[in-house]
């Protein structure tokens, strides 16, 4: 079942998801969040930690999981996933460090590092929110368009799309790391509630696909439309080629 929750612009939808998040908080102070890195995320992440600092909200017994990270930059490489979450989130609330978790993309055996990426995963007794973007071409972490949904952690090849995409972030579109670790599709789908954000008339055409489409692993995000709670937080923009 998918509840949508349409709101003006990014600022709203910021809000919006920080209160999702923060009322998982309230409600369970030990939650295990499932985190998103990228431009989607980030004014949740800003909301959260201001809630934070204000008292709102406690991060001390908190637990996380990241989506994903590039393979072959190391944690302190401003371009690593491990560094977008210390500086856009994790150095800023108070959360124990050593309770967050992210795909090591140094490890010199890939797999071994999915395999005990996902018994870490499996030993926290379920995500309760996965929080998610999407990419232009529908991919959730980094579970790119393919033949079939992949169920746990993998190594994956970027494709020429999310390269050109994310080299935004780069000095050129050559830095970009060409593989990724993500977790898969059945770790994510796991999660006990989904909550997918998505801002801009950019991804409006991959929302409606997504969320309104066909179920198939081509558009890897549609298979939330058979998750039993997931949530789209989206803006005008975005939801703008829907008709809601
Ligand atoms: C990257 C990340 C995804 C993210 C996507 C969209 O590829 N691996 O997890 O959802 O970018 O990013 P943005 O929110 O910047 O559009």
């Amino acid at each position: 079942m998918i509840t949508i929750y349409k709101t003006k612009n990014y600022e709203e939808l910021s809000r919006k998801t920080a209160d999702i998040i923060s009322a998982q908080l309230i409600l369970k102070p030990h939650s295990v969040l499932g985190l998103a890195t990228g431009s989607s995320p980030i004014g949740t992440y800003k909301e959260l930690v201001r809630r934070c600092s204000e008292g709102t909200i406690d991060f001390s017994k908190v637990s996380t999981v990241n989506l994903d990270e590039y393979r072959g930059i190391s944690g302190d490489n401003d371009q690593s996933y491990r560094y977008f979450m210390n500086t856009n989130l994790f150095d800023h609330v108070n959360i124990d460090k050593t309770k967050t978790n992210v795909p090591d993309g140094m490890a010199t055996d890939s797999d071994a590092e999915c395999e005990r990426y996902d018994s870490v995963v499996s030993s926290m007794n379920g995500v309760d929110i996965q929080l998610l973007g999407i990419g232009h071409d529908g991919h959730i972490g980094f579970n790119e368009p393919c033949e079939t949904f992949p169920k746990g952690t993998h190594v994956v090849k970027l494709t020429e799309t999310t390269i050109k995409a994310n080299s935004r972030l780069f000095a050129s579109v050559d830095d970009v790391p060409r593989e990724a670790l993500t977790m898969g599709i059945g770790t994510i789908m796991a999660a006990k509630c989904v909550v997918l954000i998505a801002s801009g008339k950019d991804k409006a055409e991959i929302v409606k696909k997504a969320f309104f489409g066909e179920v198939t692993p081509l558009i890897p995000a549609s298979i939330l439309q058979f998750h039993k709670n997931a949530i789209l937080v989206a803006d005008e923009d975005a939801l703008s080629e829907c008709n809601i």
